[in-house]
């Protein structure tokens, strides 16, 4: 069931490569959140920094990464200052995350039934050997994987039964939220749909959230009551799935939308925007999408844009939708 309670508030959400070319800035104060019991959808080009976002939610940055500012709230905790042994925890329970190629979280020597056992156990240490791997062949069952599969290796499954394998672990931990990063982008068509209906159904019956982040807007559609479009590691635009659909405000959400088959088949041809996203160690200055924006206006070179609610529940990040004067002082105001 969908409520407007939020889960995981984040604020200000600052995450930094220091790489030989200089600072890359992949998340650039974002902040929004995520409702419990929704499936967000997280959309942009390669290379936006969805993947960063992701990883910095659970706290898993790495060198030469880091979070350098920000506020992160989950379930009213917060984990900024969360020490790495509860954050630990954290991960191994409330926030699971699946990958877009499941072979890199799954231990290559260890049986299917040993990593959904040892799982279970860690979240419910009095569980009994015996116990745990009853409930690790109802959640395979439930998964739809024969439990005669419990003890092959990973690399004997099909990568579609190996995101069901990752979608079990989470359910064993009985995670609230689950972020999966491109889960279904390996999987051929046929195995992704039956992929992505599993999930619709698991997310009803376990109260499941889900960052759901994929380039993939079909799948987004499918699945996601609300959908963040982020570009060049900010905020472009956010709104609930049908609005965002029906009434996109943002240029590059439209230029997006635009570009996806099926959705207009009266192009004849497929639209493909110009350009690529920047180079995030030195991005173009004031917006910046406005190398590659049809609406570009003069503002738009020298400043930023907010991203503030224009209309009740939809966020636009752009100055077709601001009041210049007022952000002018909004600005300076946070400066
Ligand atoms: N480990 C890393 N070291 C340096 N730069 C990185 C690293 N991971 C990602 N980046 C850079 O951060 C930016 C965002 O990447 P990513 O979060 O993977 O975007 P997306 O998932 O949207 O494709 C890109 O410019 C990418 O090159
Ligand atoms: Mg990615």
């Amino acid at each position: 069931m969908m409520t407007n309670d939020v889960l995981y508030r984040i604020r200000d959400l600052v995450v930094e490569y220091h790489t030989r070319a200089g600072i890359l800035t992949a998340v650039d104060h974002v902040s929004f959140d995520i409702r419990r019991g929704e499936v967000l959808g997280l959309v942009g080009e390669s290379g936006c920094g969805k993947s960063t976002l992701g990883k910095a939610l659970m706290r898993m940055i790495q060198e030469p990464g880091r979070i350098a500012s920000g506020e992160l709230w989950f379930d009213g905790m917060n984990l900024m200052q969360l020490p790495p042994g509860e954050m630990r925890k954290l991960r191994g329970s409330r926030i699971s995350m699946i990958f877009q190629d499941p072979m890199t979280s799954l231990n290559p020597v260890q049986r299917v039934v040993d990593h959904i056992t040892e799982t279970i156990r860690v979240h419910q240490p009095q569980t009994s050997e015996k116990a745990a791997r009853a409930r690790a062949a109802e959640l395979v069952d439930r998964l739809g994987i024969s439990r005669n599969r419990l003890d092959d290796y990973p690399h004997q499954l099909s990568g579609g039964m190996r995101q069901r394998v990752m979608i079990s672990l989470a359910l064993a931990l009985r995670a609230d939220l689950v972020i999966a990063d491109e889960a279904t982008t390996s999987l051929d068509v046929i195995v992704e749909a039956q992929f992505l209906d599993l999930l619709k159904e698991l997310r009803e019956e376990f109260n499941l959230t889900i960052l759901l982040i994929t380039h993939n807007i079909g799948i987004v559609a499918e699945l996601a009551d609300r959908v963040a479009v982020m570009y060049a590691g900010r905020m472009a635009e956010l709104a609930e799935v049908h609005e965002l659909f029906e009434r996109p405000d943002h240029p590059y959400t439209r230029g997006l939308l635009r570009a996806v088959p099926n959705i207009r088949l009266d192009d004849a041809e497929l639209y493909k925007m110009p350009g690529s996203p920047p180079d995030l160690v030195s991005p173009p200055p004031g917006c910046r999408f406005h190398p590659r924006c049809p609406d570009v206006m003069d503002i738009c070179t020298r400043q930023a844009p907010t991203f503030y609610e224009n209309k009740p529940g939809h966020f636009v990040n752009c100055w077709l939708y601001q009041e210049r004067e007022e952000n002018v002082s909004l600005e300076e105001a946070s400066s």
